[in-house]
């Protein structure tokens, strides 16, 4: 399929102002009360919630156009087939890719850099050869690399990250060289909600010739992302950080490398012909796609991004740093509260400690109190080891959250103060 132009928000929606009241009552889930107090749900950058576009999709192809796809010449089967390769188009113009042969599914983010990681570095690197990431890495972008480095003996590589938690360039650029034979790095940081350089880093690997790989997980929702205005080779997001189902995740990949590959799970839908003695595959991008996909998420992602872009994106990004620099100020005022990380371009996350309190005995007052807040790791250990803690409390914004989200954070987040003084 060839490429259309990008779906830009209509005119409407970019001309209305942001009403995040009235996008709250798209999502059923936020009418709870949680220990008698409303829900200020604050963990979006874990798992966002669902709008009910969104669940109502999902029910009417479970109702309506469930059977399995690509096997069948029964009507539903076909029904099947088109809302599945349907959304595969939706995730397409989404990203503006060149062709649908590029958007393989996956179950997220991390199955979609462990294809990468087995299917185009480990039959390619060895000794001498580097991978190249960034100290902002969340394990997803990081275990699957050690694992190749132990398969293959090339090794792993870090540029270095500022007291602020931004990437240092020239430390970046220092570490690209004759040897690295693939970047991956985060867009934005899940730990600290650090927007790197990326389309910078992405030049520079470029110029030399080092295909790269964006893990997007945690730009996708808040920015509008371009894989060919980025030039990048690979890109990995999750549906459910992005308003959609979990276990549907996408991968992007340049035709020409993804057609390169290997596969590098066998099953059903995968392939042309078997016989016991060989089998020959599928084209792109059903080569990726062993065995039944999962139908329904593909149908709730496509869903989620017409309505994130319904909204518009940038109105979304721009609401929620609104909402960034607002709890910023009100929590810096706090005596013994640190934000980690204070990069000079954030997105919607921010990761802080309260002295005296564990993260995880501020999450549970913060609970008693309605807020949602993640607390812990979260999954980005050696993040936690440069700024020397064991954890943070991390709140993160999404396209619903309000002023009186912040509100309601900073009033809890002064009551947990007191009840430990
Ligand atoms: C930056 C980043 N990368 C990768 C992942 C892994 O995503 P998933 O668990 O959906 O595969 C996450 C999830 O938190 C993330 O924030």
């Amino acid at each position: 399929m060839n490429a259309s132009p990008r779906t830009a928000p209509t005119p409407a929606a970019a001309a209305r102002p942001y009403d995040a009241e009235r996008v709250r009552r798209d999502f059923p889930i936020l009418t709870r009360t949680i220990n008698g107090r409303p829900l200020t749900y604050l963990d979006s950058a874990a798992s966002s919630q669902r709008p009910e576009a969104v669940l109502r999709a999902m029910n009417d192809y479970e109702t309506h156009s469930h059977s399995n796809v690509h096997r069948g010449v029964h009507t539903l089967s076909q029904d099947a087939t088109a809302a599945f390769e349907g959304a595969r188009e939706r995730v397409r113009r989404f990203l503006n890719a060149h062709s649908t042969r590029e958007i393989v599914f996956v179950r997220g983010t991390t199955e979609a850099i462990n294809l990468v990681a087995q299917s185009y570095a480990r039959p390619r690197f060895g000794p001498g050869d580097e991978i190249l990431i960034t100290a902002l890495e969340h394990h997803a972008n990081i275990v699957p690399w050690l694992m190749v480095c132990e398969q293959t003996g090339c090794s792993l590589v870090v540029a270095p990250i500022n007291g602020r938690g931004e990437v240092i360039l020239e430390e970046y650029l220092a570490r690209l060289s004759a040897r690295t034979r693939l970047v991956a790095m985060a867009q934005v940081s899940n730990a600290l909600g650090t927007v790197l350089p990326v389309q910078e880093m992405i030049a520079a690997a470029r110029a030399r010739g080092v295909p790269v790989l964006l893990d997007a997980a945690q730009a996708v929702p808040h920015q509008p992302v371009d894989v060919r205005a980025l030039d990048c080779d690979f890109l990995a997001f999750s549906g459910h950080k992005l308003y959609g189902p979990t276990g549907i995740g996408v991968l992007y990949g340049r035709e020409a490398l993804l057609a390169s590959m290997p596969p590098w799970q066998g099953g059903g839908d995968m392939i042309l012909t078997v016989s016991f003695e060989r089998a020959t595959y599928n084209e792109l991008p059903w080569k990726f796609e062993a065995g039944t996909p999962n139908m329904v998420g593909a149908v709730g992602l496509a869903a989620a991004i017409d309505y994130l872009e319904g909204l518009g994106i940038e109105a979304v990004g721009a609401h929620e740093h609104a909402l960034l620099q607002s709890a910023t100020r009100q929590l810096e005022e706090i005596p013994g509260l640190t934000i980690i990380g204070t990069a000079a371009e954030k997105a919607a996350v921010i990761s802080f400690t309260l002295e005296g309190i564990h993260p995880h005995d501020l999450g549970t007052i913060l609970d008693a109190e309605g807020v949602a807040v993640r607390t812990g790791h979260h999954c980005a250990m050696p993040v936690m080891e440069f700024f020397r803690v064991p954890a943070t409390a991390r709140a993160s914004f999404a396209c619903y959250n309000t002023r009186e989200d912040v509100t309601r954070l900073v009033a809890a987040v002064q009551r947990a103060r007191e009840v430990f003084a």
